[in-house]
């Protein structure tokens, strides 16, 4: 692993006879590899731990005391060292290496998926014997056995490079693929009984520098010389960088690219396997519109059914004519592109004159907190010995990738992590200090741990703990995750938690937002109150008003009040930019109420979603596969978002949308590529400026826009009483899994069948106290609300906690949510009712 300082020194080294200038300390064969000499390898990756395992990049290395044969991955470069990559040696140590390796391998190139881009191929090819010496009979094994859902090991392909066994162990802390048995019988599988269920798995396919692991979504499906490939971005909050694979105009592999600044070529499953949904014969690819033409109005039951877009702009543009701007709003958009994003502000704000826009779905931190607060990068928050504080949901569930590179530095880098995460999360082991505050203390303990000021208990967590944290918090760097790690949690208690965090000198923030692009939406202005550029409707307007004529004077309504007021019968037509408020907003009654009783619910989408269903209205969109644009991620990274094939049917790119209905209203958007989004903002926001959209797609670490224009962060003057826990009640989490009931995961072939059933979860104390058996269906009841569902031990939970994840089939935990509560208490009727 090659964690060397970017600024160290450089020094004086001859490589094949030029001499050359390499970072002190950088790993030999890394160090060759800048000066253009490319030395062969199967073990070595510069994101793992060197083994040593393979000997192919063996070099001649002189230090002084003449020239011995070295693996060059296991060296680091010396002032004066000289190597030789060409010797006469070297190519019989090659040939040698590469001849043993393929002794026991199977001639499997014709039918191989590696067969194409195989280093053991190419490297046979330049280095290797043209026979083999070796007479007898080959290892064989079963091949290929599965390992999990989606990968596939055969075992008579491995080299044994340890490469999938250290990233599952080193990198990701999945320790569940191992090499068993010993000398000629050596061989990499699986625990009996035990499959690799790592929320990682499709990395080692990638990692793998032979066909031993493939992948089930891209097995047999194309020749590596049938792709075309493309670089873009995985519109998540990180931003992951990925290549696009694609044959016929039908995407087949998503890999992971390497940079630097955010996943390290790195993806989880979710993502890397969910190309398939796009390609689901379920996508939205033609318009529908509700009974042929009629509004909700006039409709008689009628459902959705087929039109023309022309039908469907006809009924658009009917059902804004004349309307008071203040009765129209848009929900969502954190689904679309920069650029889409600015056409719907624009659209929205600019000419229909509303500014009841908002991207959020009641499940984010509010603008203030996104916008407001000073801004680190993740690399910030990895520098050595700085401090991380996670205020956060389990990293590994949500965000994949961040998980990995953050325990990278908690293992690597001497970073000390502060966890307070309301259970215990993946990285709660690798955390200096892990606490876990009742929900709706997480103010208070923050508070003690800021001030020193430490009592002897708070939020159930003992003053001794915090004053460990407190040690550790002061006189370092710290960066700050910040979510809403439970929506069981209101935000008030996570900004008392902000509020004291600012006093520390060198105190950063990364927010962390639940939806792809929604960092992007706010800086383009779809939150009531904002413009693009994070310039207010108050005092920003100027830049836009020659250009964005219609502009509102007074702050609109956000998600909440948008569907309060739909379901009082204020909103005529709303605007569903791929949001789902059915599915996702807390409150499912007063979603589904408000999609009722507008007369015109418009929704622009990939699938017909539960709130799909309930529209006038469903215009198919472009997909991030499909559509040009960009994407920005948790730390205010523009990356570039590049078209690889061609949307289903009619099916088109956001921003194209908002400019046909504005044509169809009589207003030019002004909009006719996504370069013109640029062009537009360049000038106005001081935050993009100097953005050159070309430029974006030639670095892979995309354009970090500045920490200007912070929006103020509104602190909390005010504490919120700490409420007391009676001994039958519990306080309620309500989490994320990766797997759930969300569109993409379900309509991914390869993903659909890894969620779970809902549960509560319950520590094993308050399983005994309150006398319940594991798998006990039981009556969960708050405020006059209630749901039955299963329970499960779970350590991970404090005592007194208790966590249902959301979104997963069976009990809906948002059945017990209350808006006026900063947490929720339940009680738990341990009757037994069966099992489940
Ligand atoms: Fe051929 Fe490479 Fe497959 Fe081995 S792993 S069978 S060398 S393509
Ligand atoms: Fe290496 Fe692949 Fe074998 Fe794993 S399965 S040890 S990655 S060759
Ligand atoms: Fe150096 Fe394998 S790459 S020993």
């Amino acid at each position: 692993m090659t964690d060397i300082d970017q600024d160290s020194e450089l020094i004086s080294v001859t490589i094949d006879g030029q001499e050359v200038n390499v970072k002190s300390g950088e790993v030999l064969i890394d160090a060759c590899e800048e000066v253009g000499v490319d030395i062969p390898r199967f073990c070595y990756h510069k994101r793992m731990s060197q083994v040593g395992m393979c000997r192919m990049c063996i070099v001649e290395v002189d230090t002084g005391r003449g020239p011995s044969l070295q693996p060059s991955c296991m060296m680091n470069v010396s002032e004066g060292m000289i190597v030789d990559t060409q010797s006469e040696a070297i190519k019989k140590v090659q040939d040698g290496v590469l001849e043993f390796l393929l002794l026991n391998h199977p001639l499997d190139c014709p039918v191989c998926d590696k067969g194409g881009e195989c280093p053991l191929q190419d490297q046979t090819m330049a280095f290797g014997p043209g026979e083999t010496r070796f007479v007898e009979e080959k290892r064989h094994f079963e091949k290929p056995i599965p390992i999990n859902d989606n990968v596939f090991l055969d075992r008579e392909r491995c080299i044994l490079c340890d490469r999938c066994t250290r990233f599952a162990d080193e990198v990701v802390g999945d320790p569940l693929i191992q090499f068993i048995d010993r000398g000629n019988s050596t061989q990499v599988n699986t625990f009996p009984e035990d499959p690799f269920a790592s929320y990682f798995s499709g990395n080692i396919v990638q990692l793998c520098p032979v066909g031993a692991l493939t992948a089930k979504p891209y097995r047999f499906k194309a020749r590596p010389w049938d792709l075309e490939e493309i670089e873009s971005t995985y519109p998540n909050p990180l931003g992951d960088r990925i290549v696009v694979q694609s044959s016929r105009d039908q995407v087949l592999r998503l890999q992971g690219l390497d940079s630097e600044a955010v996943n390290w070529g790195w993806l989880c499953d979710k993502d890397r396997f969910s190309f398939e949904a796009f390609q689901s014969e379920y996508r939205l690819d033609n318009p529908l519109v509700r009974g042929g033409g009629l509004n909700k109005a006039n409709k008689l039951g009628t459902g959705l059914v087929a039109a023309s877009w022309a039908g469907a702009m006809s009924i658009i543009t009917e059902s804004l004519d004349g309307v008071n701007p203040d009765r129209v709003a848009v929900i969502g958009g954190a689904r679309l592109t920069n650029e889409s994003q600015y056409a719907w502000a624009k659209l929205a704000k600019g000419f229909i004159g509303t500014d009841n826009v908002s991207a959020d779905l009641g499940d984010e931190l509010p603008p203030d907190i996104l916008l407001g607060l000073p801004r680190a990068t993740i690399a910030d928050a990895c520098q050595p010995n700085s401090t991380i504080v996670l205020l956060t949901s389990d990293l590994k569930e949500e965000y994949g990738t961040l998980y990995i590179r953050l325990r990278h530095a908690a293992k690597n880098l001497g970073v000390n992590i502060i966890d307070l995460s309301p259970v215990e999360t993946a990285l709660s082991s690798d955390a200096a200090v892990s606490l876990h505050p009742l929900p709706g203390e997480v103010g208070n303990v923050v508070e003690a741990l800021v001030t020193g000021d430490i009592p002897r208990e708070v939020g159930g967590i003992s003053g001794e703990e915090i004053s460990q944290a407190h040690h550790i918090i002061k006189d370092t760097n710290v960066v700050v995750f910040v979510s809403r790690s439970s929506m069981g949690q209101s935000v008030i208690p996570i900004s008392e938690a902000l509020t004291s965090l600012q006093q520390l000198d060198n105190c950063r923030f990364i927010p962390l937002v639940r939806r792809a692009n929604t960092m992007g939406a706010l800086d383009m202005g779809m939150a009531p109150g904002l413009l693009p550029g994070r310039n207010s409707l108050s005092s920003g307007s100027s830049a836009f008003s020659d250009i964005w004529p219609n502009l509102p004077s007074e702050p609109g309504a956000n998600t909440k009040q948008i569907l309060q007021k739909a379901a009082n019968g204020e909103i005529d037509t709303l605007f569903l930019l791929g949001a789902d408020p059915i599915t996702d907003y807390p409150d499912k009654s007063i979603a589904k109420a408000a999609l009722q009783k507008v007369n015109t619910v418009i929704a622009v989408d990939l699938f017909v979603t539960p709130s799909v269903y309930e529209s006038d209205v469903a215009l198919p969109a472009a997909s991030f596969l499909e559509a040009n644009g960009s994407h920005t991620n948790v730390e205010g990274r523009i990356t570039p978002i590049r078209q690889k094939v061609t949307a289903p049917g009619t099916a088109r790119p956001d921003w194209m949308i908002a400019a046909e209905i504005s044509h169809r209203l009589g207003h030019d958007l002004g909009i006719d590529s996504p370069e013109d989004v640029w062009e537009e903002i360049n000038s106005r926001s001081a935050v993009h400026e100097g953005l050159d959209y070309e430029q974006l797609a030639h670095d892979d670490n995309g354009h970090l826009i500045t920490a200007t224009g912070r929006i103020p962060f509104i602190p909390v003057t005010e504490r919120v009483e700490t409420r007391p826990i009676d001994s039958y009640a519990m306080r309620l989490i309500v989490g994320k899994r990766m797997f759930d009931q969300g569109i993409v995961t379900q309509m991914s072939p390869s993903l659909c069948s890894l969620a779970e059933q809902s549960q509560l979860r319950i520590n094993q104390y308050d399983f005994n106290r309150l006398g319940i058996q594991e798998g006990t269906q039981v009556e969960v009841s708050s405020g006059g609300k209630s749901i039955s569902i299963s329970v499960k031990v779970d350590n991970r939970v404090p005592r007194s906690s208790a966590l249902i994840y959301a979104n997963l089939e069976g009990a809906d935990p948002r059945e017990l949510l209350s808006d006026d509560e900063h947490s929720i208490d339940i009680r738990i009727d341990p009757t037994v009712k069966g099992t489940a």
